[in-house]
């Protein structure tokens, strides 16, 4: 540190940059012209903030972005460089608003100081335009500030899968959707084993981690997101998990609160987090529920099932009005000589759709328990792997086929309607 008021140039970029946030566990993809801005962008990327995030730079600016997501999800955050004229740019971004998903936010590095391209921008949705040249922190505190700036949105989403019964396959379907929407959908899940206790998460991913979900709930005076990031575990591209320990020498009879550090550290830094909830009725469960941004309850077609998800299902209505309702997941369909419900009426006494039938398949569900794989690792081109996807899809905001949707829509959509009204 230099002494009084001398203060070196190094000492300032260190001051300067103790105030950027670290970048949470995001997707970014960069579409640049010249290769100094590609530089600085991929110099970004080394960045220790940016340690969680994955980034990728690639050439042919905003005509390569539009081609590029024609068929294929688009990241939470998108670079585009311009170099070209201010009405090319428009065009592009207008087409890219067509196939851009829910809540992916565009960034545009430009060449010119121009008033008016700035507020277009702006109009459409777009978060953020920099002018080159770019220093690497400019680019690294202007991605950390759509997140962490003060009015961002949190980055994060729960879902939270839980079985009207025990043994229906909800931690199945926990894991396989969790799996869908990060190695299929390439958006950065995590999926939290709240079976403490019990929990198959480590079984069904392969994993065997010495530390996960205990060291969290169990010492609240040591959480924090550091401790958080060194308590998950690697299961693929995209995919951590937070393992239950599965030894008894605790019981999991929580506070109603125990588990609110934890997910408000996971909410503010990944963004899609799938809770494997057991089938419980604690005040933490309860809890857990009401405060997740999807829930998914999967029965299986027979009466103690229904019986259940219709009471969990009114529950939840009830105490989040406001809320997407929860998804019903039928699993287990067509177990042999078995006497089922029908899911048409199973939708009609719970009063909303089924959301997907799964099949019971002993085969394929059975190889993947043992083999420590998901469905799609077992049985790639399957109906049920495809349902998971969709399901994923739904969830995300990703489902294919593609519509346009999206906060670069919204000024297309006006001003359609202001050309009709004139
Ligand atoms: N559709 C299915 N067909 C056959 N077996 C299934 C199916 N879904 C789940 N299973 C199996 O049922 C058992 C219980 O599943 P699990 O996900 O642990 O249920 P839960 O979390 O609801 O208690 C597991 O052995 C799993 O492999
Ligand atoms: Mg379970």
């Amino acid at each position: 540190m230099s002494q009084g008021g001398d203060r070196t140039m190094s000492d300032m970029n260190e001051a300067e940059d103790r105030v950027i946030a670290p970048v949470p566990r995001i997707t970014i993809q960069a579409f640049c012209e010249t290769p100094d801005v590609a530089a600085s962008i991929q110099a970004a990327a080394e960045d220790r903030r940016m340690q969680k995030a994955q980034l990728k730079v690639l050439m042919g600016g905003a005509p390569a972005a539009v081609e590029a997501y024609r068929h294929s999800p688009t990241p939470n955050v998108i670079v585009l460089e311009s170099h070209g004229d201010r009405f090319a740019l428009l065009a592009l971004l207008d087409q890219l608003s067509e196939v851009c998903d829910g809540g992916t936010k565009v960034m545009v590095v430009g060449h010119v100081n121009d008033v008016i391209l700035y507020r277009e921008l702006m109009r459409r949705g777009v978060s953020e335009y920099i002018i080159a040249p770019v220093a690497v922190l400019d680019i690294v505190r202007s991605i950390s500030e759509l997140f962490s700036g003060p009015g961002a949105d949190p980055v994060g989403r729960t879902v939270a899968v839980v079985g009207a019964k025990g043994g229906v396959g909800a931690s199945t379907v926990a894991h396989n959707l969790s799996w869908a929407m990060a190695r299929q959908l390439s958006v950065s899940t995590v999926v939290v084993d709240l079976d403490i206790a019990f929990g198959t998460a480590g079984l069904d991913f392969n994993q065997d981690p010495p530390q996960g979900i205990a060291e969290a709930i169990f010492a609240p005076e040591r959480l924090d997101a550091n401790l958080v990031d060194r308590l998950l575990s690697r299961c693929s591209d995209n995919l951590s998990l937070l393992a239950a320990p599965a030894m008894l020498e605790r019981t999991t009879d929580l506070v109603e609160t125990a588990l609110d550090g934890l997910l408000d550290i996971l909410r503010s830094s990944v963004p899609c987090i799938v809770l494997d909830v057991p089938h419980a009725w604690t005040a933490w469960v309860r809890r857990t529920l009401i405060g997740a941004d999807e829930i998914v309850i999967v029965a299986a077609p027979e009466l103690a099932s229904l019986r259940n998800a219709k009471n969990l299902y009114d529950t939840l209505r009830q105490a989040r009005p406001n809320d997407r309702k929860p998804k019903i997941l039928l699993n287990q369909v067509g177990v042999p000589k078995r006497p089922e419900i029908a899911a048409a009426e199973f939708a009609k006494a719970l009063g909303t759709d089924i959301s997907a039938s799964l099949p019971f398949d002993a085969q394929l569900f059975g190889t993947a328990a043992n083999n420590g794989q998901m469905i799609a690792e077992v049985q790639a081109s399957g109906k049920i792997a495809e349902a998971f996807k969709d399901l994923g899809g739904a969830i995300t905001g990703r489902a294919e086929p593609r519509r346009s949707k999206g906060n670069l829509l919204e000024p297309i959509l006006a001003r359609l309607a202001r050309r009709k009204a004139s």
